[in-house]
């Protein structure tokens, strides 16, 4: 059974130097809800989770989050953003994996108040979850690329965020990080009760994931369950995408090789 709508996005338009990115944006995620998000390089994913955090100014429509605009302060501890950059830490910062998670509990209200109020049990509990014990005394420059990921989801899951948006998480990510960062999303879906939006190149990891499939290309071109996402014909059809040599068995043969990404 579906929660109640936590994101709400109506004819979404958004212009980056004049040139328009997004046209007409309709998404509405409810709680408890796995969406992901796919499209090809330039699509406007990384835009759209921009404007959604208030990041970047709508040209038409509105988004809001728990009923209120991306801005409301109210809204500062119950949204987690985990960056495409998250991977590419800068190696050369000095701070351990603790201290960044710890950074999670950290926001303008409480900024100078040195009171513990629960924090070490929530830096604790976003450590274990993400299966980072074992090194959350080294500094982030030390780690693989799939435990930085992990390290930035605990800060995000330390600030006890219950939606959570994810731009590219895999990319850098090995293949058996890559497993367990998707095993602890589903995870953090199901057992916590906390909702996901995850952009992702990776077409099978997405659809082994998410509940519900969203293809964006300029604006919405398929949103529904995982199970009906379009076959590649359907998605080149969708695409405006004709075979490049009239013949559809010969389209599918040039493009086995390049499955996972779209
Ligand atoms: N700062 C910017 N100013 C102007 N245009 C931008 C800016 N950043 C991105 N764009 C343009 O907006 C469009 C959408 O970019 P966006 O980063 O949202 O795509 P994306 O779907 O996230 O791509 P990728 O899969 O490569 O991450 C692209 O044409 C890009 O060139
Ligand atoms: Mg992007």
């Amino acid at each position: 059974m579906l929660g109640k709508p936590i994101l709400d996005v109506c004819d979404l338009s958004v212009v980056r130097s004049g040139k328009q990115i997004l046209e007409d944006v309709c998404l509405t995620v409810n709680e408890g809800e796995f969406v992901g998000i796919v499209g090809p390089n330039g699509s406007g994913k990384s835009t759209f989770l921009l404007s959604v955090l208030g990041i970047l100014k709508a040209e038409s429509g509105f988004v809001e989050i728990y009923g209120l605009p991306p801005t409301s302060r109210k809204l500062h501890r119950k949204i987690g953003w985990v960056s495409q950059a998250a991977a590419n830490l800068p190696k050369d910062v000095r701070i351990t994996v603790r201290e960044l998670v710890r950074l999670g509990t950290i926001n303008s209200a409480n900024m100078f108040d040195w009171a513990d109020n629960g924090r070490r049990e929530r830096v604790d509990k976003a450590i274990k979850m993400t299966g980072l014990k074992e090194v959350e005394n080294t500094d982030i420059g030390r780690l693989s690329g799939g435990q930085r990921q992990r390290a930035v989801i605990a800060r995000a899951l330390a600030s006890e965020a219950d939606f959570i948006l994810l731009d590219e998480p895999l990319v850098g990510v090995d293949r058996d990080s890559r497993n367990s960062l998707l095993r602890l999303l589903d995870r953090l879906c199901h057992d916590e009760g906390k909702t996901i939006l995850m952009v992702s190149h990776d077409l099978t990891a997405i659809r082994q994931t998410a509940h519900r499939m969203v293809f964006l290309e300029g604006s919405v071109r398929f949103d529904g369950p995982t199970k009906s996402f379009p076959d590649f014909q359907r998605l080149a059809d969708l695409r405006g995408i004709q075979a490049v040599h009239g013949d559809k068995e010969v389209y599918w043969e040039t493009t086995s090789n390049h499955k996972e990404e779209l």
